[in-house]
């Protein structure tokens, strides 16, 4: 299954930059993952929210300026950014 990062654009998430975080992994892609904007992820207020498929790994609060090491380390490295994961589905 092809890897996808799905990057939340909905109401909640586009009030806290998501529109500038799709810019980010856009300005950032990696071969063979497709980024993938959707509507509400229903987790608001927890914005802006981003997913990775097929793993299904959260990412919270994510700033653009975050984003580079998300696919340095995540996508280019298979490593999660532990620190940066949403606790709600991510717990230790
Ligand atoms: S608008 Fe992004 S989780 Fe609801």
């Amino acid at each position: 299954m092809a890897k996808k990062v799905i990057i939340c654009q909905g109401r909640s998430c586009v009030k806290y930059d998501s529109d500038r975080v799709l810019a980010a992994f856009r300005a950032n892609l990696v071969p063979g993952v497709e980024i993938v904007p959707c509507g509400c992820l229903g987790q608001c207020g927890n914005g802006p929210m981003v997913l990775v498929e097929p793993e299904q790994i959260w990412y919270d609060r994510v700033l653009p300026e975050e984003v580079p090491v998300i696919v340095k380390q995540h996508l280019q490295r298979q490593r999660p950014v532990k620190k940066m994961l949403y606790p709600k589905f991510h717990r230790d």
